[in-house]
């Protein structure tokens, strides 16, 4: 075993007796559970950088965090994970024409959790744009949508922004 090895068992020995310590600082970011469920449900087609594929789906690196900024666009956010998103849609002026699939499977808090994980962590919005909470994910399962509505609606929330 080389020196920075056993270095690096050393620090995660070190973070294991933290986390049996404080389970509360289990996460290193508060997104750790939205990242785990983005590579595990999204990286596939947006990849784990969230850079998108051209073929695929579009980048998350930066409309995320606008739309967060309003509350139409915060609804944006869950109607997309909840509801999927389907037609022709421009991102950073290239145009996507596929379909994204609805996640309305997972619950509130993990929909919230991965769309916190790309709005903070992946689009780089500013610690003062509020997160996103499991209540406005479940405010938008009463009324279902199809993808084809969640588009529609991404337009006024694009004009509303100015993009
Ligand atoms: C099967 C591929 C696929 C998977 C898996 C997927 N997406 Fe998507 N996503 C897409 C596609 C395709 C679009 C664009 C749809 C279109 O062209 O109308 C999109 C669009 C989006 C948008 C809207 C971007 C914008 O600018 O309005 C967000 C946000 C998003 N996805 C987040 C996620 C999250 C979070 C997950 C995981 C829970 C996920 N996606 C899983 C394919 C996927």
């Amino acid at each position: 075993m080389t020196v920075a090895a056993g270095a690096r068992g050393a620090a995660a020995l070190a973070a294991a007796v933290l986390v049996v310590a404080a389970p509360a600082t289990l996460a290193g970011s508060p997104w750790e559970a939205g990242k785990a469920a983005f590579e595990a449900n999204c990286a596939v087609c947006h990849q784990a950088s969230g850079a998108g594929n051209a073929a695929l789906a579009p980048p998350l690196l930066s409309y995320p965090a606008k739309y967060a900024t309003i509350p139409e666009g915060r609804r944006q956010l869950a109607l997309t994970v909840l509801y999927g998103l389907f037609g022709d849609v421009v991102v950073d002026g290239s145009h996507y024409n596929f379909k994204m699939p609805s996640f309305v499977q997972l619950d509130d808090e993990a929909l919230a959790a991965t769309l916190n994980y790309v709005v903070f962590d992946l689009a780089h919005a500013p610690d003062s744009v509020a997160p996103v909470t499991a209540t406005e994910i479940r405010n938008e399962r009463v009324t279902p949508k199809s993808g084809a509505e969640v588009r529609a609606h991404r337009a006024t929330v694009l004009q509303a922004l100015g993009l």
